[in-house]
């Protein structure tokens, strides 16, 4: 947890020193444990490419096979870290939600056990620590607000429960929950969407398209359970256009010296928003979560930024 240069009660979450660059770590470690302590030989995946790269990387430690789809035009970094951990990856010529259609469609046959995003239990419950650190990292008070960039939502699920078990455990101060602002963006922006027009649910969102591409989410499965948390804690879901997001990437990469990922600076242009807004106090105490490294990104964030290394 670090605090920010500029902003002394925003705190952002750095979860891309987690093993394989990003939260997803956290998911699959466990998931992949317990598909090995229950004798599952294949696990497969739809993914918008960090969870590929997680599960691949827990598979091979495992010594199981992981069957990965994922868009043809995800993050180089995604791509290069599932082949090498010797994951058998397809390039699929569409979007996360084609790639889970084709999972379903072939594990009965292949024998796969499908480890998608809230179709088995383990991945929320190690995406639950999240909620347990920040607690404990803020001496075991809630914040006022976390903002949490929201793809399938799995995080922003699990650190729900994780307030609930630390309320039961009394580990945590008395004291308001903290709102929970699920951050997308405004090319996929199906949860913002439902949660404007007061929906229970989302709808497809066409023609997805976002350089944060752990965003690009066109239909969460768990969308009706995050809509009753972001009501319920007083929060909210926005959609942050890409330029917003690159801009403040940028700024926080100059000003506070954190090359964050897309979908982080997503969050930390949120905050912006939000402050603006009134939404928000400056004193408010806020997580921003960072949801993996930079550095995973390099060729969609260069190409964002129109850089280009000179070739002779
Ligand atoms: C870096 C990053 N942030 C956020 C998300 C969205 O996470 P979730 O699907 O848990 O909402 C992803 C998903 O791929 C991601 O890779």
């Amino acid at each position: 947890m670090l605090r920010s240069a500029r902003h002394p009660a925003a705190y952002i979450k750095e979860e891309g020193a987690n093993p394989t660059g990003s939260f997803k770590a956290r998911g699959l470690a466990l998931a992949v444990t317990m598909a090995r302590h229950y004798g599952f030989r294949k696990l497969a995946v739809p993914s918008a490419g960090n969870a590929a790269g997680a599960l691949a990387a827990y598979a091979a430690a495992a010594g199981i096979e992981a069957h990965i789809f994922m868009p043809k035009d995800v993050p180089f970094a995604n791509y290069v870290e599932a082949v090498a951990y010797g994951a058998r990856v397809t390039l699929v010529d569409g979007l996360i939600s084609d790639c889970g259609r084709m999972v379903a469609e072939r594990s009965k046959s292949e024998g796969w056990f499908d480890i998608s995003t809230l179709k088995e239990p383990f991945r929320v419950e190690g995406k639950k620590t999240m909620g347990y650190e920040l607690v404990e990292q803020l001496g075991w008070e809630y914040p006022d607000a976390v903002f949490y960039p929201t793809g399938g939502g799995v995080g922003l699920i699990g650190m729900w429960k994780a307030f609930a078990e630390l309320e039961e455990l009394g580990w945590v101060r008395p004291g308001k929950r903290p709102r929970m602002i699920a951050v997308q963006s405004a090319g996929c922006a199906p949860v913002a969407k439902a949660f404007e027009q007061g929906a229970k649910a989302s709808e497809m969102w066409e023609n997805a398209a976002t350089f944060a591409s752990g965003l690009r989410v066109p239909k969460p499965y768990g969308d009706a359970i995050m809509l009753e948390i972001l009501r319920e804690s007083g929060g909210v879901a926005l959609g942050i256009p890409d330029d917003k997001i690159l801009d403040s990437l940028r700024d926080w990469a100059k000003n506070e010296g954190l090359f964050l990922s897309p979908e982080g600076a997503a969050a930390t242009a949120a905050y912006d928003r939000l402050l603006e807004s009134g939404f928000l106090k400056p004193s408010d105490r806020v997580v921003l979560f960072n949801t993996g490294s930079g550095l995973k990104y390099t060729d969609v964030t260069a190409e964002a930024m129109g850089l280009q290394l000179p070739r002779s």
